[in-house]
């Protein structure tokens, strides 16, 4: 199969480096000269979205969700797919802009680069597999019944990273105004997220707190401290504020 990107920036890039490999791709840019070296770090095809006909193409869509109309005036033809990976951007307002015969969102993040996304799947039941298979290509993959849960799920599977990074700097922050030398709280805290993959799919959060605390101990104090700052009901707030922007 050939998948069809439009798009050439972070999102689109960290998806083809776990797409390549599995599938044939092709980029569509607005500025060919811009992206001509996606021709070797990709190995593909790269056309211009001027006049592009998308008919009977799998198009994995990769702009901003400003750019849809822009993009929409510019390419011709019915596609077989539309795959878009546009935060908030309805399966109604996909319809309304580029034709096509099925409709799917993912909501990927850009680990995607690493083969370690975690992506949000809903739109047509009848490209259900297809999806799921194709998007396995960058890492793991869950399928939602309505477009409310994949909005909800974005601030975790789409900004999830980023939100990550701002605890992991904090912890190496925290680490150095201690005294430790910056280049080794990189390093420590940067082991921490890698073994705590496997850890936090083992057991329950609460059970794994309860576990390493011990009365009146270091981790004890460390939770008091963030629970006074806050940031549990911060990041569940978060959560929130990230929704409301998907239903703008
Ligand atoms: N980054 C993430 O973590 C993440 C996660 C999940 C979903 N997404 C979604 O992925 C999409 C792309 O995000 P990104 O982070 O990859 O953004 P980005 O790095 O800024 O890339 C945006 C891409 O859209 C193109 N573009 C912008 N305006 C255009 C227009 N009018 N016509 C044609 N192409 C246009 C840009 O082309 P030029 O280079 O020519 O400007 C560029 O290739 C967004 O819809 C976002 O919601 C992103």
């Amino acid at each position: 199969m050939t998948l069809t990107i439009i798009g050439a920036g972070a999102m689109a890039k960290a998806m083809a480096n776990g797409l390549k490999d599995r599938y044939t791709l092709e980029f569509v840019v607005r500025d060919i000269k811009k992206n001509s070296y996606l021709k070797d770090e990709f190995l593909v095809d790269v056309f211009e979205l001027k006049e592009f006909d998308i008919t009977d193409k799998n198009i994995i869509l990769a702009v901003k969700p400003y750019a849809l109309n822009d993009v929409a005036t510019n390419i011709k033809g019915k596609a077989k797919t539309i795959y878009s990976v546009l935060a908030g951007t309805t399966i109604e307002s996909l319809k309304e802009n580029i034709s096509a015969k099925n409709y799917i969102r993912v909501m990927p993040n850009v680990s995607a680069k690493f083969q370690a996304s975690t992506s949000v799947i809903t739109g047509d039941k009848s490209k259900k597999d297809e999806s799921l298979e194709i998007f396995s290509a960058i890492g793991d993959t869950f399928w939602v019944d309505s477009q409310k849960e994949i909005d909800i799920a974005t601030a975790v599977a789409g900004s999830g990273p980023a939100l990550l990074t701002l605890v992991a700097e904090a912890m190496m922050d925290g680490l150095v105004k201690e005294g430790m030398k910056r280049v080794d709280a990189i390093s420590i805290t940067n082991s921490l997220f890698k073994g705590f993959a496997p850890l936090i799919a083992s057991a329950h959060p609460a059970l794994i707190k309860d576990s390493v605390m011990s009365p009146a101990g270091t981790t004890a104090a460390a939770y008091g401290a963030l629970e006074e700052g806050a940031v549990r009901s911060s990041f569940i707030k978060a959560i929130g504020e990230a929704f409301k922007v998907t239903q703008r």
